[in-house]
């Protein structure tokens, strides 16, 4: 009975933290690349040139990254900018999804 409440314990700490770091990897490489510095905290823009990306869907993000990526979609610091997001599209997206458009 130990051996099974043990069991059961380390898988719930196994699956809490997976999905912590599902979210954290975005949030740390929306920051570690510098995307905050424009986009704002939580991606909360201050500046009317600037688009929030809070709460927007997590493919039309990828979406616009690789038409960044790819010359599709042509923006000086974009263009520039999301190449460095290579790899991270999908956790960067995930967590921008989330956050709350709202203040
Ligand atoms: C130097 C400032 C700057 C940085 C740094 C920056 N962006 Fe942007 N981003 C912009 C601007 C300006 C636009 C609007 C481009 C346009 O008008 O087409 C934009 C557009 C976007 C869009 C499309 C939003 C929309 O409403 O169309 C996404 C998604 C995005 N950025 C993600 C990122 C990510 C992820 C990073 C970090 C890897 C990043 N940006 C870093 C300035 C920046």
């Amino acid at each position: 009975m130990t051996k099974f409440i043990h069991t059961i314990i380390v898988f719930v700490l196994a699956t809490f933290s997976i999905s912590i770091h599902a979210n954290s990897e975005g949030e740390a490489m929306y920051g570690a690349l510098g995307c905050a510095s424009c986009h704002g905290e939580n991606g909360r823009s201050n500046d009317e040139a600037i688009p929030s990306l809070a709460g927007k869907d997590v493919e039309w993000i990828i979406q616009q990254l690789e038409y960044f990526q790819s010359g599709q979609r042509q923006n000086s610091y974009m263009n520039a900018m999301a190449p460095m997001a290579e790899g991270f599209e999908r956790s960067i997206a995930e967590y921008l999804s989330i956050q709350d458009p709202q203040r």
